[in-house]
């Protein structure tokens, strides 16, 4: 009888432990806010967008065409546009991925009724109408009030048919091809922000090793010319060149060093950088809904290799750019899980969980704070696709709780970095250990002054205290996003379930006191 009471209680102790949010709460964190000192400007393309051709990315995505029942304008759905304006989207990069490699534009001009269909065979072989073309997309950016970041085709096209759809779009002399973009509706000589020579053509670019990419990336990179003449000085257009990817560092090293050495004939103004969180395997990466704990904490400890990628590669531009003239540019990056179970594999459709938003938090805390190397990025992908900002199913749509992430960002666009300090502890859940807590903080145009927490714990809340530097504060609004379930998503039966609530701190003695419920983001302005 004794030894029975014994083993209950031995087994009550036991459950006790393995719920520490029961158990202990969480030590506070103290930050300290420099709001007297200044860090690097956070460019706004740090919050850039992805659009790729694939799965239902642009088709029912994006485009419905004209004559759809779904509200459009000009074939572009009027719903994904008006979420999407409200994140100010900054730029989108077109037409890939992968796809590019693969991508003719001009089969993309013209009247809609005479394009080719093709097949697209990066992503499962379906037909590409080509309905969505350069005007489309063109004409979405505008509608967006975003720029245009375009990945010109280098695995399978040539320098001339590259060069033309440059002088296409930006010529504004009457060349033939001028003309031809005039007739085709658009008179005005378009604007390109950004162009991307090429994708992953150590792969799905071409399989090409790194010193065949740089003697191919070199041609591009002298005959893409833009011709706008209001594209110069400080607007002018900027080449990004391929880089490091997960598991490949050779190219940002071969890019790098013949940068160093380029001649007159050719330049870049960027290097790119690809990584993907993926929690398990590349065969099977795990579930992106309906996963416990042990899914949550794989799913932060892989987005936190993004920390060395980046360490890794700001290394090899240091030492043939100290002066930080060429920017780096993550443009593909996000969580990336197994496809929705009945869904087309190659579409890489998967649901959006509240854990999705802390990985989208962390990366762009991460990506503001190395805001003076990294002058852009663009989460993979902005609509049905992977880490999607948006998920459609026929006329009806829902915001994800990473869209909500970068709604609550809008502050940081092209603000100044403020440096913080803080211990952030700890957040175990068996081998794993992670730091526990985030924190970012800016001014923004206006001079207001903002700062992001994020609570990485998803059992325990915490406490946090900010000492500002310079400023005795008396106030902090703004919004939280939070969820009870650690798979919490939004469905489009009920679409609201994981959104900002308003959320404060209290000002004591000049300090600021949270309380920041577990798996928790939190943007607040403070004065
Ligand atoms: O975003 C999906 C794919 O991932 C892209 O097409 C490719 O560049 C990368 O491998």
């Amino acid at each position: 009888m004794r030894s029975m009471r014994a083993k209950t209680w031995a087994a009550a102790l036991a459950l006790l432990q393995s719920l520490p949010a029961l158990a202990q709460p969480a030590a506070p964190v103290r930050i300290e806010v420099q709001a007297n000192a200044s860090g690097p400007k956070i460019n706004r393309d740090i919050f850039g967008q992805f659009a790729e051709h694939l799965g239902t990315g642009i088709y029912g995505g994006v485009w419905v065409g004209p004559d759809s029942p779904i509200p459009n304008v000009r074939g572009i759905r009027s719903d994904v546009v008006q979420a999407l304006r409200a994140i100010k989207v900054p730029n989108v990069r077109w037409p890939g991925g992968c796809f590019a490699d693969e991508y003719h534009w001009r089969e993309g001009i013209g009247p809609a009724a005479k394009r080719p269909a093709r097949l697209n065979a990066s992503w499962g072989g379906v037909i590409e109408p080509n309905s969505f073309g350069t005007h489309e997309f063109m004409d979405f950016v505008d509608q967006l009030g975003a720029d245009v970041f375009l990945s010109v085709n280098v695995g399978s096209g040539t320098v001339q048919e590259g060069a033309d759809w440059l002088e296409y779009l930006t010529a504004n002399k009457p060349t033939s091809l001028e003309k031809e973009r005039v007739a085709n509706g658009h008179p005005a000589p378009y604007k390109i922000k950004y162009l991307g020579l090429g994708n992953e053509n150590w792969a799905c670019g071409g399989a090409m090793s790194a010193d065949h990419y740089v003697e191919e990336m070199k041609r591009y990179a002298h005959y893409m010319r833009n011709l706008n003449p209001a594209q110069t000085g400080e607007g002018a257009m900027k080449r990004v060149a391929v880089g490091w990817d997960s598991g490949n560092d050779d190219y940002t090293e071969a890019v790098m060093k013949a940068w160093k050495n380029k001649n007159w004939a050719w330049d870049i103004e960027g290097v790119s950088l690809h990584g993907y969180t993926i929690p398990n395997t590349w065969e099977k990466k795990g579930p992106s809904v309906g996963f416990g704990e042990d899914e949550y904490a794989k799913g932060i400890k892989a987005t936190l290799k993004m920390k060395e990628w980046i360490a890794k590669q700001t290394a090899i531009m240091d030492r043939y750019d100290p002066e930080k003239k060429l920017g780096l540019y993550v443009d593909e990056w996000g969580i990336w899980v197994d496809p929705n179970p009945g869904s087309n594999p190659s579409f890489l459709q998967q649901q959006n969980t509240i854990p999705d938003a802390v990985i989208a938090a962390l990366n762009l805390d991460l990506f503001m704070r190395n805001a003076d190397r990294i002058h852009g990025t663009n989460i993979a992908q902005m609509v049905n696709v992977l880490q999607a900002m948006i998920l459609t199913d026929g006329p009806k749509m829902l915001l994800t709780p990473t869209y909500h992430v970068y709604r609550m960002y809008v502050p940081f666009h092209d603000a100044i970095g403020v440096p913080v300090s803080f211990d952030a502890g700890t957040y175990a859940h068996g081998d794993i250990n992670l730091p526990r807590v985030d924190a970012i903080a800016a001014r923004d145009k206006s001079g207001k002054l903002w700062l992001a927490l994020v609570n990485v714990d998803p059992n325990r809340a915490t406490k946090v205290s900010a000492a500002l530097a310079g400023v005795k504060a008396t106030y902090a609004k703004g919004e939280i996003l939070t969820a009870a379930a650690v798979d919490a998503h939004n469905s489009f039966e009920s679409a609201n379930d994981v959104a900002p609530k308003p959320f404060s701190g209290r000002a004591s003695g000049g300090q600021l006191q949270f309380d920041l419920p577990p798996k928790a983001i939190a943007v607040v302005e403070v004065r």
